[in-house]
């Protein structure tokens, strides 16, 4: 028998090799300046962020999950109020909404984009908890943009201010305008498996308002707009100069970076057609799925393939078969929120959310990084084939 060539998930070395001087240069100027929190480097790259996306204003920031915080916190969102969001998610799209002091009221997914449906929104502001809710936080999950004109129509409809959660989507686009500029306000998560990575934990908060963004500058820094008088309760929330310095360096790189993505995307669907597995798109409505399914970029949406997650049927099966040769493979998520002990005071029970649900039964992320080569995605492909030989 010969032995099959492991296909990591992400490999960051790949990434790094050829921007080493780059980063080493950039790292020493931080020592030199010896600015380590904020400073001139992270100021750069604000600027720099800001430009790429085309919003007036980022924020450099501590982790994704404190970009979260800030941005509801300078949009007001506080006790007493509620905020809808995905129950398909990393549990920070949750947290952060407690951590702000309002409730996360959780609405089901679209089964194809498994970013949050407009139709369950609407149907939850139009219930008994719609009263209470002043924002909406979706996540554009796994790079790709949620359907914009739908939520911008509800948000406009009723009042309501946009979080974006846009953790997995640096460059992801709908119809030209970059998500971080979609809604009110926007948080990056830069946690190195992104696809735009920091040498440690940073985030980032985007807008166009001048309004949130002195707000955004003023929480970031404990509440101060004078040093050491405190107007609100803010928190430390700030970017190393490290971390600014490192991102400053791969912002000129992340726009080939995702069309490498995009590449490879599009040569996982050929292979996948290729060996008779799939039919692109392809989603039940209900019920479980009888072939593969392969992810699909919603027409208006410019994915960036933060991750290429298929919906398999006996998935846990395929991924150990996977993984005994080598391959990487990530369930991104296996428990939906509302099934999370932590957020058992929300009262939700399984069942509420049949599409989550059935998602975290199925979904299966394949490795997919600008590096990975042609011959890996072959082998990727090649051992799902067999396993369903
Ligand atoms: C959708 C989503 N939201 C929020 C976060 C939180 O970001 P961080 O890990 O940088 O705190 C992440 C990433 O981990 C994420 O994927």
């Amino acid at each position: 028998m010969t032995v099959p060539m492991p296909v990591p998930m992400l490999d960051l070395k790949r990434q790094y090799a050829p921007i080493h001087n780059e980063l080493l240069d950039a790292l020493s100027r931080v020592l030199v300046t010896q600015q380590f929190i904020l400073g001139g480097e992270v100021a750069a790259f604000e600027k720099a962020a800001a430009e790429q996306l085309g919003v007036s204003r980022a924020f450099g920031c501590s982790s994704g999950t404190d970009a979260l915080w800030l941005a509801l916190a300078a949009a007001g969102v506080g006790s007493g109020q509620a905020v809808v969001t995905t129950p398909f998610s990393f549990f920070a799209s949750a947290s952060s909404i407690l951590r702000a002091g309002a409730t996360p009221v959780l609405a089901d997914i679209d089964p194809v984009s498994f970013n949050l449906s407009p139709a369950a929104v609407s149907a939850v502001l139009d219930g008994p908890r719609g009263a209470e809710v002043r924002a909406i936080l979706p996540v554009h999950l796994y790079g790709q943009c949620i359907d914009w004109p739908s939520f911008s129509q509800i948000a406009h409809e009723r009042g309501l201010t946009i979080v974006e959660d846009a953790a997995q989507a640096w460059g992801a686009e709908w119809n030209g305008v970059k998500a971080g500029g979609l809604g009110d306000i926007a948080a990056f998560s830069f946690y190195p498996t992104k696809n735009l990575s920091a040498a440690g934990d940073a985030g980032m908060v985007t807008t166009n308002s001048a309004e949130l963004a002195e707000r955004v500058t003023m929480l970031r820094q404990h509440g101060m707009r004078r040093r050491y008088y405190h107007d609100e309760l803010g928190w430390n929330a700030r970017m190393d100069g490290f971390q600014g310095a490192v991102l400053a360096v791969k912002l000129k790189y992340i726009g080939a970076w995702n069309e490498a993505r995009r590449a490879l995307a599009a040569r996982y669907h050929a292979l996948f057609a290729k060996a008779g597995l799939a039919e692109a798109g392809t989603c039940p409505v209900q019920g479980p799925v009888h072939g593969i399914v392969l992810p699909r970029e919603l027409p208006g949406a410019r994915h960036v393939w933060h991750q290429y997650v298929i919906r398999a049927p006996r998935r846990d099966a395929l991924r150990e078969f996977l993984a005994a040769r080598g391959i990487g493979s990530e369930i991104y998520y296996p428990l939906p929120l509302h099934q999370q002990e932590a957020l058992k005071g929300l009262g939700y029970a399984a069942g509420d959310f049949p599409e989550a649900e059935r998602a975290a039964g199925e979904v299966l992320a394949l490795p997919i990084f600008p590096e990975l080569r042609e011959d890996e995605q072959q082998t990727v492909v090649a051992a799902i084939a067999e396993f369903f030989s």
